[in-house]
């Protein structure tokens, strides 16, 4: 029984969850392997029983080689259990969790996956003030910035809004599914 996660990242969110992931799914005895989608060409999925595969998002999108993961396996993936994640900031306010939930999550399942996945996961961002990743991040990140202190919030130090109990027990609900298999 072996599980495969591959993840699409731009500033290393999605991978820190990815191997949280891993690390409860391997504690429970499950054999899993972590890939960056960048670093996948034509990669053979046929050893895997649970494919899960998430995604950053920016601008609305995932990111270009985890979704053309799901467009090149989509038949591969057919024929096993099929879980995918995203995080990004709609999953951080309760009122914008189902449109992250609709555009993120079910739009990309009913567009790249033939059967329905297993589940989905929205989990959260990170806001870091001291992270430096170019242009466009430090942008969006000072409109962030301006928000929260809209709200009150002290924007000096890092805000993880990533719930690392519900990404464990998402993975230990997977890593369930597969033993009752
Ligand atoms: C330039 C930029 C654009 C973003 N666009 C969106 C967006 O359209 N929707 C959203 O919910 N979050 C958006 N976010 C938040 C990211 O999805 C979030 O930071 C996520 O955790 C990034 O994952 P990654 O580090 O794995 O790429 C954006 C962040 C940045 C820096």
């Amino acid at each position: 029984m072996k599980v495969l996660i591959v993840y699409g990242t731009r500033y290393g969110t999605a991978t820190e969850i990815s191997e949280e992931i891993a690390r409860v799914m391997e504690s429970e005895e499950i054999e899993v392997d972590v890939k960056d989608a960048r670093s996948l060409k034509h990669f053979d999925i046929s050893p895997y029983q649970l494919v899960v595969v998430g995604s950053g998002i920016k601008m609305g999108k995932w990111t270009k080689k985890s979704l053309n993961f799901l467009k090149e396996n989509k038949e591969a993936l057919a024929s096993r259990d099929v879980a995918i994640f995203v995080t990004c900031g709609a999953a951080n306010e309760e009122k914008n969790r189902a449109e992250g939930q609709e555009k993120y999550l079910d739009q990309v399942a009913a567009t790249n996956l033939v059967n329905e996945p297993v589940t989905t996961g929205l989990f959260g961002s990170k806001y870091d003030p001291d992270a430096k990743h170019g242009l466009m991040y430090n942008f969006t990140m000072k409109f962030i910035k301006k928000d929260l202190e809209k709200h009150g919030i002290d924007t000096s130090k890092p805000i993880d809004y990533r719930n690392w109990d519900e990404i464990r027990a998402w993975a230990r609900g997977l890593a369930e599914s597969l033993k009752n298999e």
